[in-house]
């Protein structure tokens, strides 16, 4: 039963055994996809375009399929099988098949189990967050940081080997100033209470003062110059301002629980970037353009005049020459097989030139390359159609954000403990309280970045996100919650008593959700194949549609056993899948709310 875990990639296997036994030549592929609900649950479509190419009738090349596939024991109690139109094969899953799957993968482990085979060989770099020294986060970080952690937990679950790399911006021209005013202007206790506020001010102050005084311009200038030529002083100073960058940057990855294994930055690479330019150089890519060095793709429509500078007229690297050095680094060094950059879509062309100048650089030096996504996002809209601004006119800080949400949740789980109570209901604790309102509160930030096409813009709503209606974090935790209250009814040792006991699966409402129940692993495989988590979320949304028209429907507590062992088994698989997704967007359920 377990290859049966991914259905497609089973039945496009034995699609494909049962062409070749037709005698279909090998360039058949069966195409499988989702079928009309009306029809079947999946359709193989390899017949048509097979026909085509060998001009020959293409519902008689189905029917030699499935003569084949009707011969198959296995398959036989699986699905009925039909053709449809013009040639198109469908399966319908049956009821007992359903029961079947939902009962071999039981649980979150062991849906845990079976995905992990999903992408078992893959070693993945996923390179997210990334932000600048010196700056705090704030809501221009969110995407990131978000999207990219989900990527990783779905990537983790499927099995692939994720390394967690935060490729922070600490080797830019920034330095100059900041240390100028560091030096002077230093406050200590600030420094430790808030050491991005503080970098973030000695920065700004920096800047203001150079703008003023042409002594402070070249103090600054004096100071980077130092630092780039790596002084020994200078160093020791930038270590221990990039120590509290990254101490402030870890306080709000806190806030999400979201923790990195390296933090590799543009600095690492530093002494890397040499090889970068000889390589180049020697391989016949890079050339000499008005001073600089530059790499052209004649075959590209932009970028064969668009150059990718990758060393100034004045020697200096500059951003491509590091993250050609990280490229390289992360296919020597960690081996990758895939190589994942999560940033906004104003970066598109230089992780384009970048993706197309390191597969020539690679082949040209006999490296093999890995699979490179440039996996970009649009922009957070206030609800007044721009930017999302703070009062003062800066961006909205990430940890102000998240305070926010915590305290507008906390608000609504209280609304809530009083419903409670004028219906005779035990209320939450305080403790309790506070750990919903940090559940809400997060995910449903979350939650809104999620659940949007990340290529698009979106406008945060705080009335929406926070809604307990619609595709929102708050309506799929209540969900989770409510099948969760059904068990606290019951012993453990009674559940276990009733499982044995269940009946076949048969109302039009049970069969609607076991079979979205088995979709899930179709979702999973879309949404790390296109990379977009909002696939998932959609998914979710309508799991737990699919199950409020069961549970109307359906009573789950009734008297007869067997029914009710069935409904329970139902409760608990989608319960199993609402966690189990919400768990890979980093949004954990509670037991009450
Ligand atoms: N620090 C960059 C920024 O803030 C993002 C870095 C993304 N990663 C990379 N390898 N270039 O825009």
């Amino acid at each position: 039963m377990q290859d049966w875990f991914d259905l497609a990639k089973k039945i496009d296997s034995l699609v494909l055994e049962a062409a070749a036994s037709a005698g279909l030549e090998d360039s058949f592929t069966a195409d499988i996809r989702s079928a009309d609900p009306r029809f079947g649950d999946l359709q193989a479509n390899g017949a048509l375009p097979y026909a085509k190419r060998n001009k020959s009738n293409p519902r008689q090349i189905a029917q030699s399929i499935v003569e084949k596939l009707q011969a198959n024991q296995e398959l036989a109690e699986v699905a009925e099988l039909s053709i449809a139109g013009p040639g198109f094969i469908n399966f319908s899953l049956k009821p007992s098949f359903l029961q079947k799957w939902l009962t071999t993968f039981s649980g979150s482990e062991q849906l845990g189990k079976a995905a992990a085979h999903l992408q078992a060989d893959e070693t993945v770099v996923v390179d997210y967050s990334s932000p600048n020294t010196a700056k705090q986060m704030h809501i221009g970080h969110l995407r990131s940081l978000i999207i990219g952690e989900s990527i990783c937990k779905l990537l983790e679950f499927c099995g692939a080997k994720v390394i967690r790399d935060n490729h922070i911006g600490d080797w830019g021209t920034a330095y100059g100033r900041l240390f100028y005013a560091y030096k002077r202007f230093l406050d200590e206790e600030n420094l430790q209470a808030n050491p991005l506020g503080e970098l973030e001010r000695l920065y700004k102050l920096g800047s203001k003062l150079a703008a003023e005084d042409e002594a402070v311009v070249a103090e600054s200038r004096e100071e980077l110059v130092k630092l780039q030529s790596e002084d020994p002083e200078s160093m020791k100073l930038w270590e221990t301002v990039n120590g509290h960058s990254i101490d402030g940057i870890k306080q709000v990855y806190e806030l999400f629980d979201i923790h990195f294994d390296h933090y590799l930055g543009e600095s690492f690479y530093r002494n890397m970037v040499e090889q970068v330019y000889k390589e180049l150089e020697e391989c016949g890519l890079g050339e000499k353009s008005e001073g600089a060095w530059v790499v052209f793709h004649p075959e590209h429509k932009r970028f064969a005049t668009q150059p990718f500078m990758y060393r100034k007229s004045d020697g200096a690297s500059n951003y491509a020459t590091t993250d050609l050095a990280t490229m390289l680094y992360r296919a020597e060094h960690f081996k990758a097989s895939s190589i994942i950059i999560e940033t906004d879509f104003r970066q598109k062309d230089h992780f384009e030139q970048l993706e197309l100048t390191t597969q020539k650089w690679f082949e040209k030096t006999g490296r093999s390359f890995p699979k490179f996504s440039h996996v970009f996002h649009g922009t957070i809209m206030g609800e007044n159609g721009k930017a999302m601004a703070s009062r003062s006119g800066d961006p909205v800080l990430l940890k102000d954000l998240i305070a926010e949400a915590i305290e507008r949740a906390e608000k609504l789980v209280r609304e809530k403990n009083e419903e409670k109570v004028a219906k005779g209901q035990a209320p939450l604790s305080e403790e309790e309280v506070a750990a919903a309102a940090k559940v809400i509160g997060t995910g449903s930030i979350r939650y809104a970045e999620l659940s949007q096409n990340r290529t698009s813009d979106y406008v945060f709503a705080w009335d929406k996100l926070l809604s307990f209606e619609g595709n929102t974090a708050p309506y799929l935790l209540y969900a989770a919650t409510r099948i969760k209250s059904i068990f606290r009814n019951f012993e453990a040792s009674e559940l276990e008593a009733l499982a044995g006991k269940a009946s076949q699966i048969e109302t039009p409402e049970e069969l609607a959700l076991a079979r979205k129940i088995l979709g899930f692993v179709g979702v999973l495989q879309q949404t790390i194949e296109t990379l977009r988590p909002h696939l998932l979320c959609t998914y979710l949304f309508e799991l737990a549609g699919a199950y409020s028209s069961f549970y109307n429907a359906n009573k789950v507590i009734v008297s007869e056993e067997a029914i009710k062992a069935r409904r329970l088994m139902l409760c608990q698989r989608t319960l199993d899948v609402l966690e189990t997704g919400l768990g890979l967007l980093g949004i954990p359920t509670l037991e009450r709310m």
